[in-house]
């Protein structure tokens, strides 16, 4: 008549609520994105992203500085250019703004892991993630030419000093042609983490005012993937893998906890990043900010969410406010 299993036995002490906890979350799990911009003495807030700045490169060394002494194991970087062209040059340059802010990082922090975002919307003036080729009313983004562009970039951040290289293009055969451009230049030893399943997404609309590089025609569905599609996920990361990829993403975070999960059990030897995305930020500083939500609880519940969906690791805007809540 009444229930002689009882899971709540096991709720009742907050010691052994700690016990049998599955899933940790820690600052030693999270990459902390940030945007260095040209110029000198530059903290621009990023108005739909609370608390996120574009930094020029004085500033950045001193940010870097902070981030490792909170436990923050690695960064990413996303570069605002002075100039913008039609191939993006900027990025493929060894004077470029991404590769002197990563000289400047490691002259400073040389034990902080730096990765680099290697693909070209930051850099081109039409903000498209590649070379565009235009037919008769319709665009479209050569797919073979950004390769080569992509080996380029990618070999001169590795130059200047990453760590290593995210390539966040969605180019078939990305993987292969930057592997084969580090390998050939001497960077074998330096590993890939693929934006493997990288999703069109509305989320994505604070980073591009960020970074300047929301596309000034047509829209990224072309390359991105239909966020109504799961197995074609699964497709993405079977090639990248087969290419060499040592790292494999889901983009964005939330919204994709599903996608997580089915390429953590396809592939649970290879380890698993999400990326918690600009409008996931946004919308939780936001409620806060209203006083609609508790910022720190709903914060942790989300990263511990996006962890027990089978991330490893998770790149977020929140790793500076999660480090000082958990420190
Ligand atoms: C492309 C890139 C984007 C993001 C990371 N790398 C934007 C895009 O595809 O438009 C978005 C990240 C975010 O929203 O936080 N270089």
């Amino acid at each position: 008549m009444f229930p002689s299993v009882r899971l709540r036995r096991l709720r009742r002490h907050p010691q052994l609520r700690e016990l049998i906890r599955e899933t940790q979350l820690s600052p030693k799990d999270l990459i902390l994105p940030l945007f260095v911009r040209h110029g000198q003495d530059k903290k621009i807030p990023i108005p739909s992203m609370p608390g996120q700045f574009q930094l020029s490169i004085d500033h950045l060394v001193r940010e870097v500085r902070e981030i490792d002494a909170l436990g923050i194991p690695g960064i990413i970087l996303f570069g605002i250019p002075e100039k913008k062209d039609a191939l993006g040059s900027d990025a493929c340059s060894d004077s470029g703004i991404v590769q002197q802010a990563i000289r400047a990082i490691k002259d400073t922090n040389p034990s902080l892991l730096v990765m680099t975002d290697v693909c070209f919307c930051e850099f081109t003036d039409h903000g498209h993630c590649g070379v565009v080729h235009e037919e008769t009313g319709r665009f479209d983004v050569d797919n073979d030419a950004t390769l080569e562009l992509l080996q380029e970039q990618a070999v001169s951040h590795a130059r200047a000093g990453a760590d290593m290289l995210a390539p966040s293009g969605m180019m078939d055969g990305m993987i292969e042609a930057i592997r084969n451009g580090l390998d050939e230049f001497g960077y074998d030893h330096l590993p890939i983490m693929s934006y493997a399943a990288k999703y069109s997404s509305g989320f994505y609309g604070p980073f591009r005012e960020a970074a300047e590089s929301a596309p000034q025609f047509g829209d990224r569905a072309s390359y991105q993937m239909d966020p109504a599609n799961g197995n074609e996920a699964l497709r993405e990361v079977e090639l990248d893998v087969g290419e060499g990829a040592d790292i494999l993403m889901v983009k964005p975070a939330l919204s994709y906890l599903d996608i997580i999960r089915r390429v953590k059990e396809g592939w649970p030897e290879v380890p698993l990043a999400a990326y918690n995305v600009s409008g996931e930020y946004a919308m939780v500083k936001a409620a806060a900010a209203n006083g609609w939500i508790d910022e720190q609880r709903v914060t942790l519940e989300i990263l511990t969410s996006i962890r027990r969906a089978g991330a490893d690791m998770i790149l977020t805007y929140h790793a500076r406010d999660v480090a000082r809540w958990l420190n």
